[in-house]
């Protein structure tokens, strides 16, 4: 049995100074002065559950120059994250039984858990039975965006959403048509409400992916009184940077959906304090740094951010702008209750997947540190107050690149 010692420990809500062990893959034990065949001193540092992220483009494939299975699982633990849910817009997509088992079998190269999302197409929605059996959850496009994996036909929205509740997966939905990406009005809060009347007419499970505005959020809480089993989620970059960085920023900002208005921005940070948003998930989208420097028309959107969601949102911590209880329920507790993991909560019973974080380590983001092969981050030159310095996912320890000499390497 390994027992972490010395730490305050993220337990029901609160820190708690408590010592933890695990054997194999799971905690078994949280008290005081437990023993164990090996301790390790984890004095000054806290320990959160490890971050589930539920949006990642893991690439591999074809677009393994942007990513591949273990750039994605570097990246992931140097931020703290022990789960990824990776999407199935690839190259080639993820619509068959077959590619999605070949997908995994990659995975294995990650050193993190992973999980899989099926893409449902016009060629595939009749056959979701099938698919149901070796995915996660499924994805639906209703906008243009990498992968062009679009399905504009309403007649076909209405049997996906029956399809997809038959199986009894959740469905991710992309509810953002194109259009013109200075107007931040767009299409999101139409395209959400269309879908948020669909999961109710048909009882699906739904997930809105990357949520940008002040009118989107309001209107998934008034579909959520009506008792919805819907959740959504926001990104780190809609918390940092708004129209006007894009602005000047030009393609490194580009984004699907774009960025929203300074007011949305600052609506999501009360929003996100208030405990009204569910899940934040990076929608990690790494494209290399020769592809979006090809000028703002033809570069491709997304932004990389895998990595630095947990530093960016601990650093809010450390400036009182959001309790760490709000993070860990945006991070970890909440994703894992919507997609039914046994993790996102220090118990006895779950699976050993932690992070330990110095809160007093401060850092600024380079280039040079990024371990996503996209080799850039749009939080390059910010300087954050508190990073990861040892992760274990399932018991096993991961040293991400920032950890000490020492730490996590006593045993
Ligand atoms: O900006 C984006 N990039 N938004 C998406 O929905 C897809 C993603 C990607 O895969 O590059
Ligand atoms: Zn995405």
């Amino acid at each position: 049995m390994t027992i972490l010692t010395n730490a305050e420990v993220f337990v029901d809500g609160e820190l708690r100074k408590l010592d933890i062990a695990l054997e194999e893959d799971k905690i078994r034990a949280l008290g005081r002065d437990l023993e164990g065949d090996e301790h390790i001193d984890c004095s000054g540092k806290l320990i959160l559950p490890g971050v589930i992220d539920v949006h990642v483009h893991a690439r591999d494939l074809k677009q393994s120059h942007k990513e591949d299975w273990e750039s994605l699982g570097r990246a992931a633990s140097a931020g703290g994250v022990t789960t990824v849910f990776a999407m199935p817009n690839t190259d080639p997509p993820l619509e068959t039984v077959e590619r999605v088992r070949d997908y995994r079998r990659r995975a294995q190269a990650a050193t993190i858990n992973t999980k899989i999302y099926g893409a449902i197409t016009e060629a595939n929605y009749k056959d979701l039975d099938k698919l149901a059996l070796h995915v996660d959850a499924f994805k639906l496009y209703l906008g243009e965006t990498t992968g062009h994996l679009i399905v504009s036909d309403k007649k076909l929205h209405r049997e996906i959403f029956k399809s997809v509740t038959h199986t009894e997966k959740i469905l991710t939905v992309h509810a953002q048509r194109g259009g013109d990406p200075t107007d931040v009005t767009r299409h999101e809060t139409d395209d959400i409400r269309y879908v948020l009347d669909l999961a109710a007419a048909y009882e699906t499970k739904l997930h809105i992916a990357h949520v940008t505005t002040q009118r989107a959020v309001e209107a998934i809480l008034e579909a959520k009184k009506s008792k919805l089993d819907v959740s959504f989620e926001t990104c780190p970059h809609y918390l940092y940077f708004t129209a006007k960085d894009r602005e000047s920023r030009g393609a490194w900002l580009k984004m699907n959906p774009p960025l929203a208005t300074e007011e949305d921005r600052e609506f999501l940070w009360w929003a996100l304090a208030e405990g009204l948003i569910d899940i934040v998930a990076t929608d990690h989208a790494p494209h290399t740094i020769e592809e979006k420097s090809v000028g703002y028309e033809k570069a491709p959107a997304g932004v990389p951010g895998v990595e630095f969601t947990l530093p960016l949102l601990f650093d809010a911590v450390s400036a009182d702008k959001l309790s760490l209880k709000r993070l860990v329920e945006v991070c970890c507790t909440h994703p894992a209750r919507r997609f039914g993991l046994p993790k996102g909560e220090i118990v006895v019973g779950h699976d050993a997947d932690l992070v330990v974080i110095d809160p007093e380590r401060e850092k600024t983001i380079t280039r040079e540190a990024v371990q996503s092969k996209c080799g850039w981050s749009p939080y390059e030159g910010l300087t954050l107050r508190g990073w990861p310095v040892l992760v274990l996912v399932r018991g096993i320890r991961r040293n991400p690149p920032c950890a000490a000499p020492g730490d996590g390497r006593r045993s």
